[in-house]
């Protein structure tokens, strides 16, 4: 299920429908995800406003662990924080090209489910 291509996810892209991640949900001038070895970076996500509420984002963050990957969320702000917290996602700060970052991972061990 894994695919070996590196970089930016799009909605609506084959990748993007297979975890749920379509411009019908989240808006996608404002939802960045990035696979990098066998992790997704959701580096910022932008559910419409209509839509929110609905479990969109904890449900694409648990298609991408089913699918395999470790699901990393630099810097998450505000409700997306108690999102984290609640799907035991743990900070672990990854030394990145940029310096320490703050990270909050979801299973680093990269074993699949
Ligand atoms: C944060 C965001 C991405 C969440 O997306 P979503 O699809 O609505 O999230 P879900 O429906 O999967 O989960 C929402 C959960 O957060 C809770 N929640 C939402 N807003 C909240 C708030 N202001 N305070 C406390 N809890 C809040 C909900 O109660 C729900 O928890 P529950 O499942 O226990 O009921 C969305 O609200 C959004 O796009 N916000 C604006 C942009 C943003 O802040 N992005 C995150 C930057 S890192």
């Amino acid at each position: 299920m894994r695919s070996e291509v590196d970089g930016q996810i799009l909605a609506d892209s084959k990748m993007g429908r297979r975890f749920g991640f379509t411009s019908d949900k989240f808006d996608p001038g404002a939802s960045w995800l990035w696979k990098v070895d066998g992790s997704v970076y959701l580096s910022m996500i932008w559910v419409h406003e209509a839509e929110r509420n609905k479990g969109h984002t904890q449900a694409l963050i648990s298609s991408i662990r089913k699918a395999g990957y470790t699901v990393k969320v630099p810097t998450p702000l505000g409700p997306m924080n108690l999102i984290l917290k609640k799907m035991g996602f743990k900070r672990k700060d990854e030394n990145t090209e940029m310096g320490i970052c703050e990270m909050w991972v979801l299973n680093d061990k990269g074993e699949k489910r």
